[in-house]
């Protein structure tokens, strides 16, 4: 049987395990990928990873080449089913202009790290922040409690668009509890911003809280390699239409 293009879903498993006998080894990891990807957080239109990918600037090439040679570092490939537990010692950091393509390259590397069987979570700053906000309130749907799991469980976190928000003191508690758990668990963290250094600091410090900004940014830059200067173009005003339908593209 062919292993067919999955569709993207977030459906419990559970309901399609009678098919999934049906299928060969190839078409059962396709589907549990594209469940596992679903399930990771990984923005729908990023979802496909590097079938989305094209060569639009030169920086492009070498961005792929350094990907590439990051995820090599994790120990597992396939089977899928082998758990992975050689790491790198440090994750990356996205650092460019809006539309550059950060975000894009990230959630290529996410799912190829979920196709190794590495576990994956996406997580946008912003609403980590309203999680967090909304965790405060006793009817709230998760606790802060079940937020510091979510984002402390899996084995890499990328955390995207640092810095949008000037989060309160609160908040900012939170995010530096969560890198330091991640730290002393040896837990992989990925982040995409704008800023790096003294001008994400600058950004993500509300009022008198330059005492914790400073810290939560050197500990991310502690944790983080940058992968790599991203072109000066913001590809989605340059080409809107570089990412029309990605499962029709691929036939
Ligand atoms: N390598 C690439 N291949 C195809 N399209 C790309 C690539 N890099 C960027 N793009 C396009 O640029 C747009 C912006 O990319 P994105 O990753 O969202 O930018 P950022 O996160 O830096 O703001 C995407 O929607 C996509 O259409
Ligand atoms: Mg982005």
């Amino acid at each position: 049987m062919k292993a067919g293009n999955p569709k993207m879903t977030t459906e419990p498993i559970a309901a399609d395990v009678v098919s999934l006998n049906l299928m060969t080894i190839e078409g059962q990891r396709a589907f549990i990928t594209a469940h596992v990807v679903g399930e990771s957080g990984i923005p729908r239109r990023y979802q496909e990873g590097f079938a989305l990918w094209k060569n639009l600037a030169p920086e492009f090439p070498v961005l792929r080449g350094a990907a590439m040679a990051w995820i090599g570092q994790f120990g597992s490939a396939p089977p899928w089913t082998e758990s992975v537990t050689k790491l790198p010692e440090r994750g990356l950091a996205f650092i460019g202009q809006t539309g550059c393509g950060k975000s894009l390259l990230a959630a290529c590397i996410a799912r190829a790290l979920i196709e190794r069987g590495v576990s994956v979570k996406w997580q946008n700053a912003l609403e980590l922040f309203s999680r967090i906000r909304r965790s405060w309130n006793k009817e709230g749907e998760e606790s802060e409690g079940d937020i510091l799991e979510d984002m402390t469980r899996p084995q890499v976190l990328f955390l995207d668009d640092l810095g949008k928000e000037k989060p309160t003191r609160w908040v900012l508690e939170r995010l530096y509890t969560i890198l330091e758990r991640r730290f002393s668990d040896q837990k992989i963290i990925c982040f995409t911003s704008n800023d790096s250094g003294a001008a994400l600091v600058e950004k993500m410090r509300g009022d008198g809280c330059e005492d914790l900004a400073e810290p939560i940014i050197s500990r991310l830059s502690g944790m983080c390699d940058t992968i790599g200067e991203f072109p000066k173009t913001d590809f989605r005003r340059k080409q809107p239409m570089a990412i029309v339908e990605p499962t029709k593209e691929r036939g």
